[in-house]
C-alpha cells in the first residue's frame, strides 16, 4: 500500500468513537522517506481544524526546538497515535489507541524511519515500553528491531512546566547528533 491509499482508508475510518467528531483526520505530514519519525499523541484543536498534526501552541514550540539544532521540518514525517481529536483533548482511550495503530504502524512500514522519537509519555507507552517513565527516561535511547528509539518530552508538558526545557534542548541536540551519525 502506498502513503495517499493509507490516507484515504484512514480519512473513511470509523473504527471508534472518535470519528463522529472530528472536523478532520489528522494522518500525518512531512517527508515520505524521512530517517527521522517523531509520534505525538493525538491532535488537539487547531490540529483537527487543519489536518496537519503540530501546528498548534505545542507545534510551535517543536518548530523551535527543530529549528535550534537545525532539523528541517519538511526533512522528517510527524504525526500521532490517534488520528482524531479526543473531546476537550482528553487522553487517548485503549481502545482507540487499538483501533488507530494499524495506521501508524503501517506508516512506518512505508516510511522506514531509522529513528522514531515520541513526544510524551503517551506514545513512549505505546511504542517503547507499557511502564515508560518520560521523568526518568527521557532522552534515553532503545533499540527496537531496526529502529532506534527515544521518547521526549511532549511540547504541551514544557508548556506548562517550563523548568523542563533544558532537558528538551540536550535530548534535541543529542537527536541532531544521531541524525548526522546514521
Ligand atoms: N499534540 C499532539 O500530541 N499532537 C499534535 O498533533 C498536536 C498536539
Amino acid at each position: 500500500m502506498d502513503i495517499e491509499t493509507l490516507r484515504q482508508s484512514c480519512a473513511a475510518c470509523d473504527k471508534c468513537r472518535l470519528a463522529p467528531t472530528r472536523t478532520n483526520i489528522v494522518f500525518g505530514v512531512g517527508n515520505e522517506s524521512a530517517d527521522l519519525m517523531f509520534v505525538g499523541e493525538a491532535p488537539g484543536e487547531q490540529e483537527d481544524l487543519s489536518g496537519i498534526p503540530f501546528v498548534g501552541r505545542a507545534g510551535k514550540l517543536l518548530d523551535s526546538y527543530l529549528a535550534a539544532v537545525g532539523i528541517d521540518r519538511d526533512s522528517v514525517y510527524i504525526a500521532n497515535i490517534l488520528k482524531c481529536r479526543p473531546p476537550k483533548n482528553r487522553d487517548p482511550l485503549p481502545d482507540e489507541e487499538d483501533a488507530c495503530m494499524p495506521y501508524l504502524r503501517e506508516q512506518v512500514r512505508i516510511i522506514e524511519p531509522k529513528i522514531i522519537v515520541c513526544l510524551g509519555r503517551i506514545a513512549a507507552m505505546r511504542l517503547i515500553k507499557p511502564d515508560f517513565k518520560i521523568t526518568q527516561e527521557h532522552g534515553v535511547w532503545f533499540r527496537r528491531g531496526r529502529f532506534e528509539m527515544s521518547a521526549f518530552y511532549h511540547p504541551s508538558a514544557l508548556l506548562r512546566d517550563p523548568r523542563k526545557k533544558e532537558d528538551m534542548l540536550t535530548d534535541m541536540q543529542a537527536l541532531a547528533e544521531k541524525l548526522k551519525q546514521i
